[in-house]
Order: structure tokens, then sequence, then C-alpha cells
């Protein structure tokens, strides 16, 4: 059976740029075989960090949530591959640093609640979403074949 090829939003949040950790953690998504087709780096908005994380307006944590991810600039990725939003859940780790297993990035690079490093899409619905929203023009992303495209195919 086929894999899904799916993209997925992943950000690079302030912390991880402020602690210049951003070729360190995109190298992890390209050796494990991930493709980028888009990438910026960006200063979120209120207003896009308010959709962004619209699901946890009613959380005690959200306002210290958009103040740290408008605090500033991320990278903002597209990233491409099987099962991408899967695989890029389980390279993150566990939410809280302090839960996430060693060998995850935030198991690795931090033990806090809220500066965990990085961001990543948590359903292919919500990639759709989350991807329209920090890249809203279509020419921003690159279609683009590499040479051991199929060595990284799980089928
Ligand atoms: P993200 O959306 O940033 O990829 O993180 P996630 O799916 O692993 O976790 P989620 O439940 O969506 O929470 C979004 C972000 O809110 C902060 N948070 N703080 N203090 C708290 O109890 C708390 N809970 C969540 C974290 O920065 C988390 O990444
Ligand atoms: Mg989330």
């Amino acid at each position: 059976m086929a894999s899904p090829v799916q993209r997925t939003l992943i950000l690079f949040k302030p912390d991880a740029v402020q602690r210049r950790l951003c070729g360190r953690l995109l190298t992890r998504f390209e050796e494990k075989g991930l493709r980028i087709v888009g990438m910026k780096l960006m200063q979120i908005t209120q207003d896009l960090a308010a959709r962004h994380y619209e699901a946890h307006k009613e959380r005690p944590f959200y306002p210290g949530l958009v103040k740290f991810m408008t605090s500033a600039p991320v990278m903002a990725l597209v990233l491409e591959g099987p099962h991408a939003v899967d695989v890029c859940r389980k390279l993150m780790g566990a939410t809280f640093g302090f839960k996430a297993e060693p060998g995850t990035i935030r198991g690795d690079f931090g033990v806090s609640n809220q500066y965990n490093l990085i961001h990543g899409s948590d359903s292919p619905e919500a990639a759709e979403r989350e991807v329209k929203l920090f890249f809203p023009e279509a020419k921003e992303l690159l279609e683009y074949q590499t040479a051991d495209a199929g060595l990284h195919a799980c089928d």
C-alpha cells in the first residue's frame, strides 16, 4: 500500500531562534528524510497567533502563549514526506520539555512547559489549515523531486 505523502507546518519558536538552534533542529528533519517545500523567518502578529492557536483561546496559558509567540521572530517551514504529520510530531517529542523523551527535539533541548522550541501540526486537517495561514501564497511552496526520493518511501 502506498504511504500517504503529507505536508505539515513546523515553527521553530522564538526560543529556538534566540538560542541559535534553527540549523540543528532543521538537520533532524532533513536527516529523517523530510523535504523542505517552504521556509521563511517571520514575525508573527497578534492576529496570526490568535488564529493559529484559536483552539486554546479559553485555556489559562493562552495569553502567555500568544505573548511568547509574538515576542521575536520564528522560522516557519512546510515539510513534506510519507506520514509527515506523525513523523514530525514524533521527532518533536511530548509537549513539555521535562516530559519529552531523550532523543526528541523537546527532550534534548529544554525542560520548559512553554519554551518548548517547536510547533508541529497535530493532524492532516490542522496541517492544511496551518500551512494556508503561514504560507497564504501558493508560490511560496516549491514543487521539486530529490534525487533519492524513492529511498525514503516507507512502502
Ligand atoms: P504546539 O501546538 O505548540 O505544537 O504544541 P503541542 O501540540 O505539543 O501542545 P498544545 O496542547 O497544542 O499546546 C500549545 C502550546 O501551549 C503551551 N502550553 N503551555 N503551561 C501549560 O500548561 C501549557 N500547556 C500548553 C506550550 O507552549 C504548547 O506548545
Ligand atoms: Mg498543538
